[in-house]
């Protein structure tokens, strides 16, 4: 990833504030890891924040469930802060405080705040509020929007309209009559020059509706001071909404993933009824690939060019190449699937099946751990598990490898351009061989070798006149 260290961010390090417990989600999973566009809000917000600066100036404040936080985002490289007892933004910044001076890791001269509960911020925005703090030379800038309804949400209010700098933040439940109907929302993301944030900190008191140490505080503390504060909007509301519940978080959810049904169509993707699709926003689809209403894209699915994904279809963290078609009702989770390849209708393709080019596999098929070869066929109601099909391989009506014995599983090999009929158990562990056929309606327990034809079934009986002579004799009883 291209990371600029322009003159804004040079000497700036990020923290996200993500120890609180989220009371208002009513939830026991914490709060940052509720998922929004099918990844935890905090992991949204440290993609942004290592846009800007590198991971190793990123520090997460952990708290609630900090174990749990800090193993679902360890991956990003961020560092952690642990705050043992969250009593409130301005706590959290005082854990920040404590690290810093208690460790060797230089003091950066800003600190940008983020919350981990404000998902979709952009880099863009970011940059933009480093960029107005330099300016402005500001002890604080705080980010800001003009929502439809701020009820909830601290009100930035500023010194005059149309002037940049603020006199404070109010809480909501400190709003005075007339600061009731105050349209600028905090949006809980900050730039600060370092000194000036940690000279306040030990001011700030639990005097408040919440009991809590409000780091909203700060900003009358330094006012006070006479030190700089300012605000800036941010360009679009949706990017500093909160996600406090999950009536809020369902409408950031749902404006996530119009953005990335928006992304992929500038693309070249078509999506029929977006609205009716659930796309995660790491999805990759190629252009001229079709996508039908009620579809699901889900995790690091990558889909190339030309395909159609027919409705239904939920495909979770698998690769499809080009011109692949998915039929209706298909549900794909860890599969990999070649050009030209035809899925479903009905397919469950389970993780690591990977299904070669022009490949088929039909109607109330499974799949999981198999290799499928170029132009080899399954075409109805067959499960396939850990096998290794050869090309051209035809694989009739009904078919069922036996891979599991009750204690392990075993693994059944089919040769290039080998025929099993209809209604076949092949009981692993097995080879079919290059070229054999395997007949209909075999319990195949034993090799089958190259080129040969095996039967495993009971010889046909054939009494002529059975049935005939039957009916007479019923005749005869009554
Ligand atoms: C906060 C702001 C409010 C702003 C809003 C924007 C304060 C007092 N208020 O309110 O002005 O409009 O965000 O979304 O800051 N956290 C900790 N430790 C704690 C408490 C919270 O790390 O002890 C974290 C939370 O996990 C969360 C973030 O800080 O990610 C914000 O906390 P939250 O309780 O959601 O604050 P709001 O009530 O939304
Ligand atoms: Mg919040």
């Amino acid at each position: 990833m291209h990371i600029e260290l322009t003159k804004e961010t040079a000497d700036l390090a990020i923290v996200i504030m993500a120890a609180g417990k989220g009371t208002r989600l009513k939830s026991r999973r914490p709060k940052v890891l509720h998922e929004i566009g099918g990844r935890a809000l905090l992991l949204h917000v440290i993609a942004a924040a290592k846009m800007l600066v590198s991971h190793d100036r990123i520090y997460c404040v952990v708290g609630h469930e900090a174990e749990k936080v800090r193993a679902a985002v360890a991956h990003t490289g961020v560092h952690f802060m642990l705050q043992a007892e969250q009593r409130g933004t301005g706590d959290a910044l005082k854990t920040v405080k404590a690290f810093f001076a208690s460790s060797e890791a230089a003091v950066p001269a800003k600190l940008m705040v983020l919350s981990g509960d404000v998902p979709l911020i952009r880099v863009e925005t970011l940059r933009a509020l480093a960029a107005v703090h330099d300016a402005e030379n500001a002890a604080m800038t705080i980010l800001t929007a003009v929502p439809d309804d701020p009820t909830g949400y601290g009100r930035v209010i500023r010194k005059a309209a149309g002037s940049a700098e603020v006199t404070a933040i109010v809480e909501q439940k400190s709003l005075t009559n007339e600061q009731r109907d105050a349209p600028e929302i905090n949006s809980g993301i900050y730039c600060f020059r370092t000194a000036a944030l940690f000279a306040k900190l030990d001011l700030l008191s639990t005097s408040n509706a919440h009991g809590e140490y409000y780091l909203t505080d700060v900003a009358g503390l330094l006012v006070a001071d006479g030190e700089k504060v300012v605000a800036t909007k941010a360009e679009s509301v949706d990017e500093v909404l909160g996600a406090n519940t999950i009536v809020e978080m369902m409408h950031l959810d749902a404006a996530m993933r119009a953005a990335t049904a928006r992304r992929l169509m500038a693309e070249g993707v078509t999506i029929f009824r977006p609205d009716t699709c659930v796309i995660d926003a790491e999805v990759q689809v190629g252009a001229d690939t079709i996508i039908e209403p009620y579809v699901q894209l889900l995790g690091a699915t990558r889909i190339g060019s030309g395909c159609k994904v027919r409705s239904y279809s939920v495909v979770q963290a698998s690769t499809l190449g080009e011109d692949v078609l998915v039929r209706n009702g298909c549900v794909l989770d860890g599969a990999t699937v070649g050009d030209g390849a035809i899925l479903g209708p009905y397919a469950h393709l389970r993780p690591e099946s990977n299904i070669g080019p022009a490949a088929h596999v039909g109607n109330f098929c499974e799949t999981k751990k198999i290799t499928l070869g170029a132009g080899s066929k399954a075409n109805h109601l067959t499960y396939l598990g850990d096998a290794v099909i050869g090309t051209g391989v035809n694989i009739g009506a009904g078919v069922i490898t036996c891979n599991y014995d009750g204690v392990h599983k075993h693994l059944t090999t089919i040769g290039d351009h080998s025929f099993v009929g209809s209604d076949s158990t092949l009981v692993a562990p097995l080879t079919v061989g290059e070229g054999a056929y395997v007949a209909a309606g075999s319990c195949i327990t034993e090799d089958v070798p190259n080129d040969a034809l095996a039967f495993g079934r009971a010889r046909q009986v054939t009494k002529s006149g059975w049935a005939a002579a039957r009916r007479e004799a019923a005749r005869g009883e009554k």
